[in-house]
C-alpha cells in the first residue's frame, strides 16, 4: 500500500498481513485496532476483504487512516480534482483568523494560500454551504478522495515547517519571533501543493495493493478508554499501543491540526487526553496494586530515583500512561468475540537507568483482565525514541530497545 503519510510509528503493510494471513480467521472475519495511527491495520485487513475498524483519538491520524483506502481505480479523477482545488483556491477571499493555527509558522500570503487551500478543498469535496472546520462526524465519513488532498495538504505543510522539526523526529517547534515566520508566495504554495499531489500519484501508480471496498473499514475518532464494544466486536484486534517514551503524538501533527482548524485551546485538550504524551493530568491518579508486579516494582524504583522530578512530573506522567492502557486493555477483552486473538506490538523503554518492561506489564494486565498469552518473539527495534534523547547516554552507553509481538487468546 503507498505510504503518503509518513509517520515515526507505523506498522509495515507485510507485517500486518503475515499476522492475518497466519490468525486463520472466519471468512468475513472482523479486524479491529483502538490505536490505528496511519491506518496499516484497517487498510490491509478491508484489502483482504475482511471487515475493518480503527480508532484513533487523533483526528489527522483518522484523515490519514481514511486516505489509505483510497482505490486505484480512483486515480483519474484526481489531476481534474486538483486544478479545481487550486483555481478555486485562487478566486477565494482572504479567511484567515487572528488564532488561526497556521499562523505558528506562516505570515503573509503564504498563511492565506494554506488556508484558501484548505477551504477549497471543504467546498469542493465536503460541505459547499458551510463555513465551519471539518467536523468528528464529518472527518469519520470523509471520502477516501477528500482525505487523499487533506494529505496532500498535510505533506505540503510538513514540507514547509521542515526547519523547525527538532532532533527528536516527533517534536516541532513554532516561531518564537517574526523573524522566524515564513513568507512565502502564493504561487510557491499551490505549486508543492500540486507537486506533492504528483508525489502521492506516482507511488500509487507503482502500487499493487488489491481494490478496497471502503464500506468494509470504518475509522472513528475515540478513545481506546472509552470503546462501544458492540461496535467494535472482533475476531482479531491488532494493535500497538502508544509507547511509553514521552512521544507527543499530539505536537507530532500540530501543523496538520493547524490545517483542520485546531486552535491552541483544541490541541491542548487533544494532548491531555492522548496516551504517553508529555502533559499530566492536575487531579493525581492512583496506584492501582491490580496492574501488576512488574508495573509496581517499576513504579516504586522511578518514585525512589534520586533525579529532578521524578517524585512529581514522572511519577504523575507514568500513573497516567497505566492507567489508560489498563483501561483499554480491559475494553480490547470485551470487544473480543469469545474464540478472537489479540496482537500487540509492545516496545519497552527505561526511566534513567530503570527498565521500563512494557511487555511484562501489558502481559500482566492483560491476564489480569482474562486474556492469556499464547506466544511472544522479541526484535531488537531500529526505531528507537532512546536514540534520539542525549541525555540518556548518562545512563546507559547502548540504548536498544525491544519490540515484542505478544499473541493473546480470551
Ligand atoms: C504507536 S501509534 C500506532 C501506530 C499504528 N500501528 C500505525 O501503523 O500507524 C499509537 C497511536 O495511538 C493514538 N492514541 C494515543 N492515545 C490514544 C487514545 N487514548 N485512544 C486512541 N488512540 C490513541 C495516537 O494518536 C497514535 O496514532
Amino acid at each position: 500500500m503507498a505510504t503518503w503519510f509518513p509517520y515515526y510509528a507505523g506498522f509495515s503493510t507485510n507485517f500486518v498481513s503475515s499476522i492475518i494471513n497466519s490468525a486463520g480467521l472466519p471468512s468475513n472475519s472482523t479486524i479491529g485496532d483502538p490505536w490505528n495511527g496511519s491506518g496499516t491495520t484497517t487498510s490491509t485487513a478491508a484489502r483482504l476483504g475482511n471487515h475493518s475498524w480503527g480508532g484513533d483519538l487523533n483526528p489527522v491520524m483518522v484523515i490519514a487512516a481514511k486516505a489509505g483506502l483510497f482505490n486505484k481505480s480512483d486515480l483519474s479523477c484526481i489531476e481534474p480534482l486538483t486544478a479545481d482545488i487550486v483555481s478555486n483556491a485562487l478566486m477565494q477571499k482572504n479567511v484567515l483568523n487572528h488564532d488561526d493555527g497556521i499562523r505558528n509558522w506562516f505570515k503573509g500570503t503564504g498563511a492565506h494560500a494554506l488556508r484558501k487551500l484548505e477551504r477549497s478543498i471543504y467546498k469542493i469535496l465536503v460541505e459547499p454551504n458551510q463555513s465551519s472546520f471539518l467536523s468528528n462526524e464529518q472527518i469519520e465519513s470523509l471520502s477516501s478522495i477528500a482525505a487523499f488532498f487533506y494529505v496532500g495538504l498535510f505533506r505540503t505543510i510538513k514540507r514547509f515547517v521542515l526547519p523547525f522539526t527538532a532532533s527528536n523526529p516527533t517534536w516541532i517547534k513554532i516561531a518564537k519571533s517574526t523573524e522566524e515566520h515564513i513568507n512565502l508566495s502564493h504561487s510557491k504554495v499551490y505549486q508543492h501543493f500540486e507537486e506533492e499531489v504528483s508525489l502521492m500519484i506516482e507511488a500509487l501508480k507503482e502500487d499493487n495493493s488489491p481494490h478496497i471496498n471502503i464500506g468494509n473499514s470504518e475509522l472513528r475518532i475515540r478513545s481506546s478508554c472509552e470503546m462501544h464494544t458492540a461496535e467494535e466486536s472482533s475476531d482479531l484486534i491488532l494493535s500497538s499501543p502508544p509507547y511509553c517514551t514521552r512521544i507527543d503524538y499530539a505536537v507530532a501533527t500540530l501543523p496538520e491540526l493547524a490545517i483542520i482548524g485546531f486552535r491552541i485551546a483544541d490541541f491542548n485538550l487533544l494532548r491531555k487526553k492522548l496516551i504517553g504524551s508529555s502533559t499530566v493530568p492536575k487531579h493525581a491518579l492512583e496506584h492501582n496494586p491490580n496492574w501488576g508486579e512488574t508495573c509496581n516494582e517499576f513504579l516504586r524504583a522511578l518514585y525512589q530515583h534520586p533525579s529532578k522530578a521524578s517524585k512529581t512530573y514522572y511519577y504523575k506522567s507514568h500513573l497516567q500512561y497505566f492507567h489508560s492502557i489498563f483501561l483499554s486493555l480491559e475494553k480490547i477483552e470485551r470487544a473480543l468475540k469469545p474464540a478472537g486473538a489479540c496482537v500487540l506490538v509492545v516496545q519497552d523503554s527505561y526511566y534513567k537507568d530503570i527498565h521500563n518492561d512494557l511487555t511484562s506489564i501489558t502481559v500482566e494486565m492483560a491476564s489480569h483482565h482474562g486474556l492469556r498469552l499464547k506466544r511472544r518473539d522479541d526484535f531488537v527495534s531500529e526505531k528507537n525514541m532512546a536514540k534520539v534523547h542525549p541525555e540518556i547516554r548518562k545512563y546507559r552507553n547502548d540504548p536498544i530497545a525491544t519490540e515484542s509481538v505478544l499473541c493473546f487468546t480470551k
